[in-house]
């Protein structure tokens, strides 16, 4: 056998320690592979796994409190119904968001964007997503100013980074908040983007975050050399994570941060 047949695989088994503890881990919604997605339990579960950040999906309620969820209704995660923006904040808050995961979970409420920052901030980075902010105007101001009131904007805080699929979006909240890293989030639709639209990007985002699946080692070596980092979004195996190390990517976007690194746990 031809040792070209061979890397896929044997070379995820070569990954060193030293490679696997470079990758910036990132928990998506939390260490969402093991507890609901964006609760504080699956936030604790990512802080307690050694995750470098969690990621949270930040929308607002009719009455114009940040809430962390991602779909833009509460169907899917939690027993209530309707568009998260048509519903008060006390209405959400009193929804299960434990439940649909695992009866063990049931009692989870909806996180405020301000509990997850007061909560995690210092402990762990915490990656921003503006979910869908098109649906809530001035999102970006209250952001801004919910980071600005404890001081998380200050160009030296980099374990907070603000990331969107709306790229608009985006480039305004960077205008509100310079000193903070901004992200773009791509999905395949992305997979033939140009050297030109990079360095668009780069003009505001040091961040590109596409989906796992347009990432291929010339992408990479692209972004790097306009000078941002990158992300990819959603490993949920073993294989997958493995693969995208050895893209050389930056950082990974799991639900489970134990297929980047495992960190041993000690008993006493
Ligand atoms: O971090 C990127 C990822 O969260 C984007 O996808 O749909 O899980 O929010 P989604
Ligand atoms: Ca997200």
């Amino acid at each position: 056998m031809s040792v070209f047949t061979l890397p896929a695989f044997a070379a995820q088994e070569n990954i060193s320690k030293q490679e696997r503890q470079k990758m910036i881990n990132t928990a998506h919604r939390g260490a969402s592979g093991h507890a609901p997605e964006n609760t504080m339990t699956s936030f604790q579960k990512g802080f307690e796994m050694k995750a470098d950040y969690i990621e949270i999906d930040v929308q607002m309620t009719m009455d114009g409190e940040l809430v962390i969820i991602h779909d833009t209704t509460v169907d899917r995660t939690t027993n209530g119904t309707g568009y998260v923006g048509e519903l008060t904040f006390e209405e959400i808050r009193n929804l299960d968001a434990g439940s649909w995961f695992n009866d063990d979970y049931t009692g989870e409420i909806v996180p405020t964007f301000e509990e997850v920052l007061d909560a995690f901030h210092g402990k762990i980075g915490i990656l921003i997503e503006l979910k869908a902010p098109e649906l809530y105007p001035g999102i970006e101001e209250e952001v801004a100013k919910t980071l600005k009131d404890r001081n998380m904007h200050k160009p030296n805080n980099k374990k907070i980074i603000i990331q969107s699929f709306n790229h608009e979006s985006m480039k305004k909240s960077k205008e509100l908040l310079p000193g903070v890293p901004h992200g773009v989030l791509a999905g395949l639709s992305w997979a033939g983007i140009t050297d030109e639209q990079l360095a668009e990007f780069a003009s505001y985002a040091d961040y590109f975050n596409p989906n796992m699946n347009i990432v291929t080692p010339s992408l990479v070596g692209r972004v790097h050399e306009a000078d941002m980092m990158i992300f990819p979004y959603t490993s949920r195996s073993q294989k997958q994570a493995n693969h995208l190390i050895n893209l050389n990517v930056d950082g990974i976007v799991t639900d489970y941060p134990e297929h980047v690194y495992s960190h041993p746990v000690h008993h006493s």
